[in-house]
């Protein structure tokens, strides 16, 4: 298992690290226009100089510097292999207006600062401690910035007709999330974590992404697939026996299925 000071998602230990940056890209593509509707509502300048902090592989980082062509955008992960793969994207991509950086969110160097905005997609679920994480965040404002937290509650998910086994998978992402020091059910909580790191003005605003909308194959990718790392060897075995019945649903022609995406923003003072 992976260390618990690490969080729940340590790029390195993860087994298959191809499919796991294609991942991230199918789930970038699928939201990306959830995603867009986040930045429109966001209202900050044009030439806002923009943080995506937890880019991974910077797909995320990318869409902000296309939808903010005039302003800037720094991607800062943990991971240097995530970094290498953004660093090939933004240059295949040609952003100039794209930067990455090497970072820890605990631990961020002084000059990852002055941002006005802040970005940390599907990062404080993997965190042990966000509140923590959001302190830091913070630091990377400049005053009256503002920090974006979009994030997942897994309570919130549906899918019909649920098969019996999407409760038990459930139940096994969530504790093993948990015993890495993640919270798959963060997305409710946000709006407390922000009062807790001192952010003004807390808001939580929820966007639904729907089978409806990206098709119930990619819907049921995103409820499995972003789930699956977390689970140890040893209940791989039984995890693969639900997640075929799960799959197996998008072949009935009445599945459907909704996933609430939290958005939180707060002020800095
Ligand atoms: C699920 S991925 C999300 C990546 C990206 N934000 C996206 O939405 O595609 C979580 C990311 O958080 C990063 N991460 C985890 N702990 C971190 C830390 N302490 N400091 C910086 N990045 C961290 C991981 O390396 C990973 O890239």
């Amino acid at each position: 298992m992976r260390k618990a000071h690490k969080g729940s998602y340590y790029f390195p230990e993860l087994s298959n690290h191809e499919e796991e940056i294609e991942l991230l890209r199918q789930v970038s593509l699928t939201a990306s226009e959830l995603e867009k509707s986040i930045f429109k509502e966001l209202n900050i300048s044009k030439k806002a100089k923009i943080l995506d902090l937890g880019c991974g592989p910077g797909f995320i980082s990318a869409q902000l510097a296309k939808f903010f062509p005039s302003g800037t955008v720094t991607g800062v992960d943990s991971s240097k292999e995530l970094l290498r793969q953004a660093k090939i994207m933004q240059q295949v991509e040609m952003l100039s207006n794209l930067n990455f950086k090497h970072g820890d969110i605990y631990n961020l160097d002084a000059d990852v600062s002055d941002f006005e905005l802040t970005y940390l997609r599907f990062v404080l679920q993997h965190l042990k401690n966000p509140v923590g994480a959001l302190v830091s965040a913070a630091k990377t404002l400049r005053s009256g910035g503002i920090l974006c937290a979009v994030d997942i509650d897994d309570e919130q998910s549906q899918l019909h007709p649920a098969p019996a086994a999407l409760k038990s998978f459930n139940q096994r992402a969530v504790k093993w999330q948990a015993a890495s020091g993640g919270d798959r059910n963060i997305g409710s909580k946000l709006k407390k974590y922000f009062l807790a790191a001192d952010l003004l003005n807390p808001q939580v605003m929820v966007k639904t992404l729907s089978s409806r909308d990206i098709g119930i194959d990619n819907f049921i990718d995103l409820l499995i697939k972003t789930r699956y790392p977390v689970i140890p060897d040893a209940e791989q075995e039984a995890a693969q026996k639900e997640v075929e019945e799960i799959y197996a649903v998008a072949n009935d022609p009445v599945a459907w299925g909704t996933m609430d995406i939290f958005v939180a923003t707060g002020i800095k003072r």
